[in-house]
């Protein structure tokens, strides 16, 4: 069931650079199930699902890393002095749980500043220590912490959780991997590595696999709570298929090939127009000679938070829609 593989999904360790454990994750679900698995230099987990002679080969990305936080240097009280991974914000970060990779807990805290906004200098990691001796026993520089995973549903359809980007879309990218059976077209699902740094794992991914046409899923941004009102997508309403955002203008092949793929499976979606942000998508449609490319988005609250929330109906709707996809005539 979607809900368990993305519940194992979202409790995996995985911060950008470091996503062996949850590709291994994947592997485990997916053994069986395809044609072909393997994991490439960069650490891109590749797996193939052969399609009907005649078909053509699409792309499905999906990202595996999270953002988080890396040791750069520890301070004689045993405070670790960190910089970013991927977008994260101070404010976000603010007396947070997050866990290093080899177990080590600990809190993200920002000192106080006088008139100055808060920078990535003024955030530290108490993780308990005494003193840097004690905390160099416990974590490296160059050792990443992430978001502690916490899964929390909320109300009938709802779960909060960090690690939602992109967790939620390789749940669905594993799922449609189980779940298609002789495809019309070859599918090759790429869990892409180092997409929150930009895009790296898919671009090299996509050279490799050398797709007809390619598809990045991802969370987006959400325009349903007070005072936002950008981009015009809510939870609940279906999975959104973008235009563009500042990283890609959609194919209007692939775009309108998901449009007619959502209304043949009679699922809701939604149109994004994001005025931000950006997809493996785009690291697809300019690959080699450049490739038809688009973006299918899962709506999602307080991205590159603690606690991003989605709605499980926007994944069924993504998961029919990619069913018919994948079957469709290009
Ligand atoms: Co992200
Ligand atoms: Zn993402």
């Amino acid at each position: 069931m979607i809900l368990d593989t993305l519940k194992t999904l979202l409790s995996a360790y995985g911060p950008t650079g470091q996503e062996t454990q949850v590709a291994q994750v994947i592997k485990q679900l997916l053994a069986g199930h395809a044609d072909g698995i393997r994991t490439d230099v960069m650490g891109n987990l590749i797996v193939e699902k052969k399609g009907q002679p005649g078909g053509k080969t699409i792309m499905l990305s999906a990202h595996m890393d999270h953002i988080g936080l890396v040791v750069t240097d520890i301070e004689e009280t045993g405070y670790l002095r960190v910089t970013n991974v991927g977008g994260v914000s101070v404010d976000a970060m603010r007396c947070r749980h997050v866990v290093f990779g080899n177990g080590v807990h600990g809190v993200a805290v920002c000192q106080p500043t006088k008139g100055e906004t808060a920078g990535m200098q003024h955030l530290f990691v108490d993780i308990g220590a005494r003193d840097r001796e004690e905390a160099l026993s416990m974590v490296q520089l160059g050792d990443a912490c992430v978001f502690a995973p916490d899964i929390v549903p909320m109300g009938r359809y709802r779960l909060a959780a960090p690690a939602m980007d992109d967790r939620c879309a390789c749940a669905l990218l594993t799922e449609l991997l189980m779940q298609a059976t002789a495809p019309r077209n070859t599918v090759v699902g790429v869990f892409s590595v180092q997409e929150e740094v930009g895009l790296r794992g898919a671009a090299v991914a996509a050279y490799q696999v050398a797709p007809d046409l390619g598809v990045g899923i991802d969370v987006t941004a959400w325009g349903d709570t007070p005072e936002v009102k950008l981009p015009a997508v809510k939870l609940g309403e279906g999975a959104a298929i973008k235009f563009m955002d500042r990283s890609m203008v959609a194919t209007p092949l692939v775009r309108d090939a998901l449009i007619a793929a959502a209304e043949r499976a009679k699922a809701p979606y939604q149109r994004e127009i994001l005025p931000f942000g950006g997809t493996d998508g785009a690291a697809i449609q300019h690959s080699r000679g450049g490739v038809p490319a688009g973006t299918l988005s899962i709506p999602c609250r307080y991205v590159h938070s603690a606690c991003e929330v989605i709605d499980l109906r926007d994944m069924d709707s993504a998961l029919a829609i990619l069913k018919e996809f994948v079957n469709g005539t290009y």
